[in-house]
């Protein structure tokens, strides 16, 4: 395992793949960072569609929205990983909500996939979440059931290309002391 701080700032959106399928055991330990991710009282909300169909991924690379600079990618890659989250789950207590916020199944997918993410940088493997597509679309592609949602495409695979990172705000301008 390498420094964390490294594995944190090092992992960058890859959207170029070489033509390299990802051995099982490697895609298992990215798949059990998900695994070990934190949420929501433990609820675990998440499933995982492993696609490694070509078809399947022209089919879904049609879902795009125009200009997603991740397009090449859905078929590029040699697996996606579509990042699934079952509702009224998380943040809720005997079927009702607990918070303002509803249903943090949306938060709980944000962690387990930031875990992905680094766990595959750190197996030397390059991700880009991927949001901006029809979901409703993509979904049925997927046979995604009722009372789950599809939410993010993670092309996974060995990094052709790897850019520079983008410009980060400064913690002055972000970080509030003792009040907002
Ligand atoms: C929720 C979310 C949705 C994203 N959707 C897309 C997308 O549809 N297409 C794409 O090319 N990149 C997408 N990205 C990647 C971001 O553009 C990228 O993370 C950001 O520019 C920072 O670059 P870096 O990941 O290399 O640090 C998405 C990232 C997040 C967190």
């Amino acid at each position: 395992m390498g420094n964390l701080m490294e594995v944190i700032k090092g992992r960058r959106s890859i959207r170029n793949y070489e033509d390299k399928m990802v051995p099982d055991d490697v895609l298992n330990q990215v798949l059990e960072a998900v695994q070990w991710a934190p949420s929501w009282a433990n609820t675990q909300c998440w499933e995982i569609i492993i696609v490694k169909d070509a078809a399947t991924k022209q089919k879904l690379q049609e879902t795009m929205a125009k200009g997603n600079p991740a397009t090449k990618a859905i078929v590029n890659a040699p697996i996606i990983l579509a990042v699934c989250g079952k509702l009224k789950s998380s943040g809720y207590y005997k079927e009702q909500v607990t918070t303002k916020f509803g249903d943090w199944f949306m938060f709980d997918l944000g962690l387990a996939t930031q875990s992905l993410c680094l766990a595959a940088h750190d197996l030397g493997l390059g991700t880009v979440i991927v949001g901006l597509y029809d979901h409703d679309q993509a979904g049925k592609i997927l046979g995604v059931p009722e009372g789950y949602e599809l939410v993010a495409l993670i092309p996974l695979g060995y990094p052709a290309k790897v850019s520079s990172a983008p410009k980060r705000r400064n913690l002055g301008e972000f970080v509030h002391q003792d009040a907002f």
